[in-house]
């Protein structure tokens, strides 16, 4: 199910440990290559950031320390595993918040090494990519991934399991972040994407007109920051004319519009009909209808993940993870996260030394 390196010869079958902890979800699931997930579980800090309005990474770090052991246990039992069924262990090496990815490679390092098990630390960006693989019908290598989430909006072309070529990003605001900041301006809690989408099911069309950015100009760039503007001159006219849900309406179809405009345009540059939607963003339910619609319109296809694998997941972290570990991918010595970490810089899996 879980793909595995061309010309390797991976031991089979292999189940793997995943542990995410990239920003503010502490989650913990097991993969099997052959009998597929066997367990997932998710711990939320949103509860914990949302008076600040924002995710504080100190109180992240901390919090990750206290509910990641616990979740992983509750996962190995609901797998029915012990330590001795497990072939490796999967983390989250970056990108994302450094106190929090530490927390996580040095439980996941620790508990490999005392178990005897190799670990490999995993790009965060590679896990939404590859979620969808987890799914009955998972998208076929090459195509473009459009990847949205709170910190990013990226189009990729996927030639193949670790083989991606950027083809253009957002200059400033990721569409999660166009979204949280006018759910904010809008008076809706933090994390505000579902908030809003919720809100909009309730507004009237064309009672208010946003920017499509950028799509009068050539090329596959972002750009979301304008629009927060937008919307706060838009909030100064609310009466009866003009609601909080209208605006939010108008606010989504403008992000939708602009996200599929791009995407087409890269499935046409690229010459492909695959292209795999993943992130946060893609619980959007109009982002699906649309992308749905308009895809099926020019014969190409679109995938996504189930919608509990679009925002932060360790499942997502156990399918690269697995890939990895199978081709026989192992972590240098000595426990490493990065902060940053740039998505085209990585390899097929077994063709370099993957650095955790
Ligand atoms: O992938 P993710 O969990 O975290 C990052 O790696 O950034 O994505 C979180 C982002 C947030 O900005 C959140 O508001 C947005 O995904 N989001 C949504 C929806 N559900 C989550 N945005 C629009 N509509 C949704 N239904
Ligand atoms: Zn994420």
């Amino acid at each position: 199910m879980i793909p595995a390196a061309k010309g390797k010869n991976p031991r089979h079958p292999m189940r793997v440990l995943a542990i995410e902890s990239s920003c503010d979800e502490s989650a913990a699931a097991v993969l099997d290559s052959e009998r597929g997930l066997l367990a997932h579980e998710l711990y939320s800090q949103i509860d914990l950031h949302q008076i600040y309005g924002g995710v504080v990474p100190e109180l992240a770090s901390r919090d990750h320390i206290q509910r990641l052991l616990p979740l992983i246990e509750r996962a190995l039992e609901r797998a029915g595993t012990s330590k001795s069924d497990l072939d490796g262990v999967a983390y989250t090496a970056g990108p994302g918040l450094i106190g929090a990815l530490l927390t996580g490679a040095a439980l996941a390092r620790s508990l490999a090494s005392a178990w005897g098990l190799p670990s490999v630390g995993v790009h965060h960006l590679e896990g939404h990519l590859l979620a969808p693989l987890l799914e009955a019908d998972p998208p076929a290598f090459p195509h473009v991934a459009l990847l949205v989430s709170g910190g990013h909006t990226m189009l990729i072309e996927a030639r193949a399991l670790g083989d991606y070529q950027l083809l253009g990003e957002t200059r400033d605001d990721a569409a999660g972040e166009a979204f949280d900041k006018s759910a904010k301006l809008l008076g809706l809690p933090y994390p505000g994407g579902a908030h809003l989408a919720r809100l909009a099911l309730e507004g009237r069309i064309g009672r208010c007109q946003f920017p499509r950015p950028m799509l009068d100009r050539p090329g596959l760039e972002f750009s979301f920051s304008g629009l927060k503007t937008a919307v706060l001159n838009a909030t100064r006219r609310i009466d009866e004319a003009l609601t909080r849900a209208d605006i939010a309406l108008e606010l989504q179809e403008a992000i939708v519009d602009t996200l599929l405009a791009k995407s087409l345009r890269a499935l046409e540059q690229s010459g492909l009909s695959t292209l795999v939607v993943s992130g946060g963003v893609s619980a959007n339910r109009r982002l699906r209808e649309r992308f749905e619609r308009e895809l099926r319109k020019r014969g190409a296809r679109v995938y996504y993940p189930r919608l509990e694998f679009c925002t932060d997941n360790a499942a997502m972290i156990a399918v690269a993870g697995l890939a990895r570990l199978s081709a026989g991918e192992r972590d240098a010595p000595g426990i490493r996260a990065r902060a940053q970490w740039a998505l085209d810089t990585l390899r097929p899996p077994g063709s370099a030394t993957h650095a955790g």
